[in-house]
């Protein structure tokens, strides 16, 4: 089978850790003779931005909509407006193409020590609200420079997209084994949008996945929970801000940004699907060859994973922990000195010898 894969490489680490994950993905296509991808490189960042006066051309999505995955490296630059590289990128991207599902894993790599007293491994998932909730650009600004300026800004939730959300976290459960699934929420002050929240998860799961526990928390609660007892957690499901926030706080519990991956999903697959690591472009350490590329080739394995090739994102994710476990080849970010091809290097050699 060949996959035709849009890449984005975008801005900062976000090239450099890219070039590591298409050279684990070439490596792979020679194992298996029925597994091709057609690649195709989209040069959409902030360079394009400052040259073109648009981050991507006006058909940009259509151009898009005809691949069957997305791999996407990180975006920002401090000569472009986040807003910009965010709203006019990323955010259509994930808003038109229905991915409403980003799935991000919290789970302790073997050779990776957990920063928490009791050191046990973690192993959990956050299905974070992926379009819609507090990330909307309703609202507005009034009495701007005056003395009683303010702003407003609108949260939006439906039910369809509580629903959504709560059967793909529920579904995962299911398939995987999982008995409990965790919802953060705040409806004791967040009356109107949280309480919509509250009663369609607990809708949602009563009348479909009975079988299910749902354990309900509030989000101060809940993140002194992840840090107190991160191995109590089986699927967490949030909505957008409290998934975004949630998931930085995961990723630092199982050895921070460098190792985080997520995915964005249309679980109908009538879009395609974005993956791309957790963490940005990094300009405080972009250009010095010294990022992990080990989000970015995670994604690239979710993305075979969805893709229908499970085996394949095995192989790398194998791969990544017997490097780790090695311990020789590391990134800064994880206490050594090699530089971004290295850590490549070391992951594709043991691929090699799988
Ligand atoms: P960031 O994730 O780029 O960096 C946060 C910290 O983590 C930095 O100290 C960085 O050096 C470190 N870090 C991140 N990835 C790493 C890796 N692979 N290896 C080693 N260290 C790593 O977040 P920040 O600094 O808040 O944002 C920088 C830019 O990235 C901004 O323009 C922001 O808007 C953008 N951004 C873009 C995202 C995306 O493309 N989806 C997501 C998050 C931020
Ligand atoms: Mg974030």
């Amino acid at each position: 089978t060949t996959y035709k894969i849009a890449v984005i490489a975008g801005d900062g680490i976000g090239k450099e850790v890219m070039a590591e994950a298409l050279r684990v993905m070439e490596v792979l296509q020679q194992y298996d003779a029925d597994f091709k991808l057609q690649l195709e490189e989209f040069p959409w960042s902030s360079d394009y931005y400052l040259e073109h006066g648009e981050i991507m051309p006006k058909d940009g999505l259509d151009q898009l909509k005809k691949f069957d995955a997305i791999l996407f490296g990180a975006i920002g630059d401090a000569r472009v407006p986040d807003e910009v590289t965010i709203w006019e990128l990323i955010m259509p991207i994930r808003k038109q193409f229905k991915q409403y599902v980003n799935f991000r894993p919290v789970k302790s790599l073997k050779g990776i020590g957990s920063p928490l007293k009791n050191g046990k491994d973690i192993d959990f998932v956050i299905f974070r609200e992926n379009a819609e909730g507090e990330y909307s650009n309703s609202g507005g600004r009034m009495f701007e420079g005056q003395a009683d300026e303010m702003a407003v800004q609108n949260t939006i939730m439906t039910r369809k997209g509580i629903e959504n959300i709560t059967r793909a976290a529920a579904q995962y459960a299911v398939a995987h084994g999982k008995q409990k699934v965790t919802s953060a929420t705040k409806s004791n002050a967040v009356i109107h949008t949280l309480k919509l929240w509250d009663e369609h998860v607990k809708q949602v799961l009563a009348e479909e996945f009975p079988d299910l526990q749902l354990e309900s928390n509030y989000i101060d609660a809940l993140v002194a929970y992840f840090v107190e007892r991160p191995q109590s957690f089986e699927v967490v499901v949030a909505s957008n801000l409290f998934g975004d926030i949630l998931s930085d706080l995961g990723s630092s519990l199982v050895g921070g940004l460098g190792l985080s991956p997520s995915a964005n999903i249309n679980p109908e697959k009538d879009y395609p699907s974005m993956f791309e690591p957790v963490h940005g472009s990094a300009p405080d350490i972009a250009g010095r060859g010294i990022a992990n590329p080990i989000a970015q080739i995670w994604s690239a394995a979710l993305m075979l994973s969805h893709l229908g090739r499970p085996d394949l994102a095995e192989k790398i994710v194998l791969a990544i922990e017997h490097v780790l476990l090695d311990g020789e080849v590391r990134t800064k970010d994880i206490g050594g000195s090699a530089s971004t091809t290295e850590m490549g290097d070391a992951i594709i050699e043991k691929i090699n010898a799988q």
